[in-house]
């Protein structure tokens, strides 16, 4: 890995050059190792890293010339710009977004500058340089936009699960900003012809996960002797998804999609809320038992983590249910995910174990604020 503060001064060169934004982050960053694992060809890295970015997640790529990480923010033009020029990529992979629901209730104004604002700003650069390429590059070049299932709004029990032609109904602010920048894409490739693809994804879990998110909030929440605050009456549903199938999946979107189009990705994986935070209690019994810990982290002391379950107010707009039909992704590519719930959230438990160190250092100092903020005034509550 070669980190870049200021001006480039060489280029890896033969293979054509992708742009990952955000590649620092939980997907952003499992994409890259993959990508290099396996297609092998070099990636410039544009992460602002905001709290949830991270280069250690990066660690293992320490010694790779194939990997260039840019510490710079995409609302930055001329920052994009250079970098363009500099490493003429022959596509754009854009994670980079504020990404945390409950986040955007508290202070919406960065998701809208993030994840609105920087994607227009990322179109801006990215039709420049592509207006600027002969061919063959010209015709090569993708803009791959990285969305989500919660531009579709909230299903009712028995709806079916969100398609492509699901009308965009977001409910909350990250969603609408994310709305806003798949409306941006959209647009840049009907008027300017800008040969963009959009993947909407439903939820990721697996390593690398920011402890704000459900899952590694309740694994480390657990492992520390805390409670495991569920929201509501822990009924909402989630369709789940292993983060290494989701990268697959935009592997073969970028490789195979069609320009113009959108591609919807789940895991055929709908689960309560209380269903999956009592699986990773199950989980962390049989692997790291209460009575196994210090009596500091299980003062009362109790037997089983599920015990450590507690309702608080609910999420305000909190969407009940999202599940996502992938049958496109099938059809067109024969792409389904690889992994079962059960298997990866299993293998999931036991990352966040074995890699406390990892957790120590993403959940120093601001993050205690966050917790403070977000949960301190959720009173215990009857899902109310
Ligand atoms: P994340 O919050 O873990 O990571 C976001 C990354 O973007 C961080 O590394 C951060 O430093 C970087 N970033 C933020 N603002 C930036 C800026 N202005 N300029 C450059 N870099 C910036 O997010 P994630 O969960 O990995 O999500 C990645 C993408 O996938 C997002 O676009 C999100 O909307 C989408 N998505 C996420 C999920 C999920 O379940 N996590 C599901 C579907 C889609
Ligand atoms: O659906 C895709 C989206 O999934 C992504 O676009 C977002 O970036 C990602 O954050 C995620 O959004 P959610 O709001 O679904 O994920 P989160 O992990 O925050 O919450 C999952 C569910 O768990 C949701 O119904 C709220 C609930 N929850 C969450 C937290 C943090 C709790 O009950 N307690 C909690 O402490």
């Amino acid at each position: 890995m070669r980190i870049e503060y200021g001006h480039f001064t060489e280029q890896v060169r033969g293979v054509s050059n992708i742009l990952v934004t955000g590649g620092a982050g939980f997907i952003g960053a499992n994409f890259v190792l993959d990508w290099i694992a396996v297609e092998s060809s070099p990636i410039v890295n544009l992460d602002k890293l905001t709290y949830a970015g991270n280069l250690g997640n990066l660690s293992n790529l320490k010694h790779d010339p194939r990997h260039v990480f840019v510490k710079g923010d995409i609302c930055d033009r001329a920052r994009v710009a250079r970098l363009l020029a500099e490493h003429r990529p022959s596509a754009i992979v854009h994670f980079a977004a504020e990404s945390h629901v409950d986040r955007s209730i508290h202070a919406p104004a960065e998701f809208v500058q993030t994840n609105v604002t920087g994607t227009f700003s990322l179109l801006e650069e990215a039709r420049a340089y592509w207006s600027s390429l002969a061919e063959p590059e010209k015709s090569r070049f993708r803009f791959l936009h990285v969305s989500t299932d919660e531009v579709y709004g909230s299903l009712g029990p028995d709806d079916p699960a969100f398609t492509e032609n699901t009308p965009y109904a977001p409910n909350s602010p990250y969603a609408a900003s994310k709305a806003a920048s798949d409306h941006l894409v959209r647009a840049y490739h009907h008027t300017y012809g800008l040969p963009t693809l959009t993947t909407n994804c439903s939820n990721n879990y697996g390593p690398f996960q920011f402890p704000e998110k459900l899952i590694p909030l309740m694994i480390v929440n657990a492992v520390q002797g805390r409670p495991l605050p569920v929201y509501g009456d822990g009924l909402n549903v989630r369709d789940w998804l292993y983060v290494g199938d989701h990268c697959a999946a935009v592997r073969l979107v970028l490789h195979k999609g069609r320009p113009g189009e959108t591609y919807n990705v789940g895991g055929n994986s709908e689960k309560t809320n209380l269903e999956v935070v009592k699986t990773i209690c199950t989980i962390l019994d049989e692997l790291r038992p209460l009575r196994s810990l210090p009596i500091t982290h299980n003062p009362s002391p109790i037997a089983r983590y599920s015990s450590l379950v507690t309702f608080v107010r609910d999420r305000p707009g909190h969407d009940r249910r999202y599940a996502m039909d992938a049958g496109k992704m099938a059809a067109e590519f024969g792409w389904k995910p690889g992994e079962r719930f059960e298997t990866g959230v299993r293998k999931t438990v036991q990352w966040y174990l074995d890699h406390m160190d990892w957790v120590q250092n993403v959940t120093s100092g601001a993050y205690r604020n966050w917790i403070d903020l977000n949960y301190g005034s959720r009173k215990i509550g009857n899902g109310e």
